[in-house]
């Protein structure tokens, strides 16, 4: 797979960057940190989501609200209209591909989200093991009800320093 960061990239977050890719999917790509200690930590924290992913597979009402989960991929190039090599700056190996959500994404533990919502849904991921949605993003419906749900993971990896 291969990835050209001017026209793919949709958003990043802390750990990694969105890109867009052909059907409607998209590839969330680790960042590669600056130290070693850090490199373990994100590798653990793109397992622990993937694991997420795998998790849920079998509920249909946490499938309805997460993206369609595609699994792994092996990212070979990040280069710029310029053909600038982005390359170095990711973790290729730590790649999955989902379905791309539109809307407003808006973090879930927000004042805008209310508080029965994230307890439902905390609720619901709990029943297979996946214990750490404090940094998930989410999409509200017109009721304020939680409708889409990403950046969630089986458990909380604490930053070393
Ligand atoms: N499936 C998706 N569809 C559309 N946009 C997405 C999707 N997944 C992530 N994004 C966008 O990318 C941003 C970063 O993704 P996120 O998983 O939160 O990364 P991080 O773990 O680095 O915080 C999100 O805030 C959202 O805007
Ligand atoms: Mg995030």
């Amino acid at each position: 797979m291969n990835i050209n960061f001017s026209n793919d990239f949709i958003d990043e977050g802390f750990f990694g960057s969105v890109f867009c890719i052909k059907n409607n999917r998209v590839i969330k790509l680790f960042k590669l940190p600056e130290t070693k200690k850090d490199e373990e930590r994100y590798e653990k924290v793109f397992t622990s989501e993937v694991e997420a992913y795998e998790a849920i597979q079998s509920d249909s009402e946490l499938k309805a609200i997460t993206p369609k989960f595609f699994g792994t991929v092996k990212v070979c190039n990040v280069l710029d209209n310029e053909k600038n090599d982005l390359t170095s700056k990711y973790k290729t190996n730590c790649a999955y591909i989902m379905s791309y959500e539109k809307g407003n994404f808006i973090k879930i533990k927000s004042p805008l989200v209310p508080k029965e919502e994230f307890n439902r849904i905390k609720k619901l991921f709990e029943k297979y093991g996946v214990e750490y949605i404090d940094d998930a993003s989410v999409i509200l419906d017109e009721n304020r009800k939680i409708k889409m749900v990403i950046d969630f993971a089986m458990k909380y990896y604490e930053a070393w320093y």
